[in-house]
């Protein structure tokens, strides 16, 4: 017999008295346990920071509550894996810091539909519009619900300042430049007659638009804004992995 097996022979005593196997489990468990869970309360932060990402706009945080409200992430993830045909498919694979302000985050894990990490700037307002009041209508195989109620809907935006500050307690860094402009700034994002720069400068990159090409702020206006930002605030042109880590 090789000299190995011997040794391989002792698993038996193991096996064989289930005290001793219930043991050495956990052993085996705490030590890899501690291995996991340890270096985490050492860490400062697990995510490494990525230009670009910022809080979303009061209008988008809107248009993200009513994404959660029709239960889109029943049918749509937003998390694009690092394997080709997913990369090949919708982009650069989603970075943690780019859902680093989303409570709860939208990752899913049921795809009826695409995944919409980058469906950002990929579709005109318009689409968006024509799409969500009637998905067959641009995309006849489409089982997706239509939900043009959004539009004949006004935006309830009376306490928007107080859904950021909900967020900012639980990390997201809101200044209080950005609470008190939260209401105009939401305005300002739907109208783009209006006054928009302080809004650009507290968010960088948002769509100004009147997104569902209507007089007031209707919800379609916060769901639109909130899927044209989605994937687009880091710029993959410059971004690279930062492989130190
Ligand atoms: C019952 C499942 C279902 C639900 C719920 C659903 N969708 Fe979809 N969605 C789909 C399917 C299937 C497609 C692909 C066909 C199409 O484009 O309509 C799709 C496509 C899309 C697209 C186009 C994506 C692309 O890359 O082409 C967007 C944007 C979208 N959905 C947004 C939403 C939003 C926002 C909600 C919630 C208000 C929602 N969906 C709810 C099933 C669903």
């Amino acid at each position: 017999m090789p000299h190995h097996s011997a040794f391989i022979n002792k698993h038996a005593i193991l096996e064989k008295s289930p005290t001793l196997l219930f043991i050495f489990s956990f052993l085996v468990v705490t030590v890899g346990g501690i291995v996991e869970i340890a270096p985490l309360f050492w860490l400062e932060n697990t995510i490494e920071e990525v230009e670009g990402v910022r809080p979303y706009s009061p209008l988008e945080l809107k248009g993200r509550d009513i994404y959660v409200r029709e239960g889109c992430y029943v049918c749509h993830s937003q998390m694009i894996r690092p394997m080709r045909d997913e990369v090949e498919r919708y982009g650069h694979y989603s970075l943690a810091a780019e859902s680093m302000y989303d409570h709860p985050f939208q990752w899913g894990s049921k795809r009826t539909g695409p995944d919409l990490a980058r469906v950002g700037g990929r579709y005109s307002d318009a689409w968006h519009v024509d799409h969500l009041v009637d998905p067959q209508s641009v995309v006849p195989e489409s089982v997706m619900p239509k939900y043009g109620f959004l539009l004949d809907t006004p935006l309830e935006f009376a306490r928007v300042e107080d859904l950021m500050r909900t967020h900012a307690m639980v990390g997201v860094p809101y200044t209080d430049e950005m609470l008190e402009n939260a209401q105009s700034d939401l305005l300002a994002q739907a109208d783009p007659n209006r006054d928009y720069d302080g809004m650009l400068e507290r968010y960088p990159g948002a769509a100004v638009s009147n997104f569902d090409s209507q007089p007031g702020v209707s919800e379609m206006d916060a769901l639109i804004a909130y899927l044209q930002v989605l994937g687009t605030m880091v710029d993959f042109s410059t971004f690279t992995v930062d492989e130190s880590r």
